[in-house]
């Protein structure tokens, strides 16, 4: 408990019982233990990134949030894109574990929330339109995370954040938080002007020193400038047909040209470009690179929001927060100085 920095109380932070408004992603493979706990531990709110993981795994990263910290996170799982039964054992290994709160994300799975609900736990649910921000609200969910099309990773909103989040915050009545292109406290200032009570950021996170992913996917993101980002479904074995990404530009993205959508899993051949832990990972799959990954890293989906361009460093979660909200409280009171009669 070593806070200093002043912070911006919300219905969001009073929800979850955190004390500065910023949520990491449970981005599924960056997000371990190690991401999740220091940033909860910071003062804001950690996710672990579990999608398809097995039950064993994230037994053993809520554990080792645990020896980190003593303060509340979440796990995040995608009901769409994992199988019933895995995700049926997912949700047992969260709950047997008491973990304080569920993210969910993707279709609205109305049965996934009650199920959360009923073993205790806070729903975070990240949607990408008004419609299914009320329809995670009417199944449940505490709080509302607003995708945003400039978000890093699945990209399931369409629309500008700018304008998605006033709509999702006039229409539901849970805190809510934005999703897509912040990486500063400017963005964490617009988005409580624009009606959210905080955010929630990937790529920010995505370069810190905690997080899972290869050092050459954080090297490449800081190294990344303006219009590098690629909003395609080309890298999309292993998810059901149809789910967008926004990635870094790579090989990969240059040789498809201009055919950005249209992919289809079951046409596409299996060649495998490199390994993770025993496992093969294919040309166009939807596995970025992480620590322990070998092969071609320069074709693996190299995920990144829009606001890449302004990650300059590979820095520590705890500072990457404390920057957030101390740039947001700048700006806030900048902008309050300059009002006059
Ligand atoms: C590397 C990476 C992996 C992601 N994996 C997941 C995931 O497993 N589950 C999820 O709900 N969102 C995932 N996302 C999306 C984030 O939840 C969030 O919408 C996005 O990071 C916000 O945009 P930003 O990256 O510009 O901050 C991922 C994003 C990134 C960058």
């Amino acid at each position: 408990m070593d806070e200093a920095q002043e912070t911006i109380a919300t219905p969001l932070t009073e929800r979850l019982g955190c004390r500065y408004p910023i949520i990491s992603a449970g981005m599924g493979g960056p997000a371990r233990s190690e991401l999740a706990a220091a940033v909860s531990q910071a003062g804001g709110f950690g996710l672990l990134g579990m999608v398809r993981e097995s039950p064993a795994l994230i037994a053993q990263e809520i554990a080792a949030v645990r020896q980190r910290t003593n303060r509340a996170f979440g796990v995040n799982l995608i009901p769409a894109c994992t199988q019933p039964k895995l995700l049926e054992d997912e949700l047992a290994a969260c709950f047997d574990a008491g973990v304080p709160a569920m993210c969910f994300f993707w279709d609205v799975d109305a049965a996934a929330i009650a199920k959360a609900k009923r073993a205790g736990c806070l729903v975070l649910y990240q949607v990408g339109s008004v419609a299914d921000a009320k329809k995670a609200e009417d199944a449940g969910a505490d709080v509302i995370i607003v995708q945003g099309v400039e978000a890093g990773g699945h990209v399931w909103g369409r629309r500008g954040l700018s304008v998605l989040l006033p709509e999702v915050a006039d229409a539901v009545e849970v805190p809510v938080a934005a999703s897509g292109g912040i990486v500063d406290g400017r963005g964490l200032a617009a988005a409580l002007a624009l009606g959210g009570d905080g955010i929630h950021c990937g790529t920010a996170f995505l370069a810190s020193v905690e997080s899972f992913a290869h050092d050459y996917h954080k090297q490449r993101l800081v190294a990344a400038g303006p219009d590098e980002t690629v909003h395609t479904d080309l890298f999309v074995i292993n998810w059901p047909k149809g789910a967008p990404v926004r990635v870094l530009k790579n090989s990969q993205t240059e040789a498809a040209g201009d055919k950005l959508w249209g992919y289809d899993p079951d046409e596409m051949p299996r060649e495998v470009i490199g390994h993770d832990d025993g496992n093969p990972i294919h040309r166009l799959d939807t596995n970025s690179p992480l620590r322990r990954t070998t092969g071609d890293l320069e074709a693996m989906a190299l995920y990144s929001g829009d606001g890449v361009a302004r990650v300059n460093a590979i820095e520590p979660a705890r500072a990457i927060v404390e920057r957030i909200m101390a740039e947001a409280i700048a700006a806030i009171r900048a902008n309050a100085a300059a009002i006059t009669a």
